[in-house]
């Protein structure tokens, strides 16, 4: 049986070499990370998930400021903060960015909710964010865009909490990338599938 979930997901890859000629509109971009996080399963429901899409001069300046200037005063070498440089651009001459959060005051009200799931509450918080990722990046794909996932966090949380007003209890996760495809990715290598799923029947 073809499906279409398997064949977006086949389709969903890391894309790097991106540009800003993105021929779907910005509404339509907004509108798939919206239903993206209100369709995503949460613990408990509790939608502890949040993104800002940075778009235009805001995707610039993440990239070409912060991100640029955080590594910049991270490394002495000139020469050797060439190709970080050329990485940080790369970035940069995408789309925008979607910045995916978690709501940490969430997590701890569930966690004096139900104390015996303390740990686990923080783990589901990752889960939460995998899966919104994987619901952002499959349907930017699906749109004809191509995304890549960074994470500068927590490097770069205090000037991004400045600069865009994010509430304190708001977690920094990832950084997803997304630009017009200039070039397909090569084929990964993968461990026999098998390997990774028994059956048992
Ligand atoms: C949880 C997670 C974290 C990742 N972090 C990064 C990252 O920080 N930088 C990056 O370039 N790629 C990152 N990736 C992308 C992986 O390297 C990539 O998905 C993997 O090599 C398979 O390639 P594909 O995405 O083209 O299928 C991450 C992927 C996942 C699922």
């Amino acid at each position: 049986m073809k499906l279409n979930t398997v064949e977006v997901l086949k389709k969903r890859r890391s894309y790097y070499n991106l540009d800003k000629n993105v021929d779907v509109s910005d509404e339509d971009i907004k509108n798939l990370v919206k239903d993206v996080f209100y369709y995503s399963p949460s613990p408990y429901n509790a939608q502890n998930s949040k993104a800002v899409i940075l778009l235009n001069k805001e995707h610039d300046y993440l990239w070409g400021n912060i991100v640029m200037e955080t590594l910049r005063s991270k490394v002495d070498d000139d020469s050797k903060f060439k190709r970080t440089e050329s990485k940080i651009n790369s970035f940069k001459n995408a789309y925008g960015t979607v910045l995916i959060f978690e709501d940490m005051d969430t997590i701890g009200e569930l966690q004096e909710k139900f104390p015996s799931y303390h740990d686990t509450f923080l783990e589901w918080s990752d889960h939460t964010s995998g899966i919104v990722t994987i619901g952002l990046w499959a349907g930017l794909r699906e749109m004809g865009i191509g995304a890549n996932l960074q994470h500068y966090n927590p490097l770069i949380d205090e000037d991004v909490r400045v600069k865009w007003d994010i509430p304190n209890n708001w977690k920094l996760k990832s950084q997803l990338v997304f630009g017009n495809i200039l070039e397909e990715p090569k084929e990964m290598k993968k461990v026999d599938i098998n390997e990774r799923v028994l059956i048992r029947e």
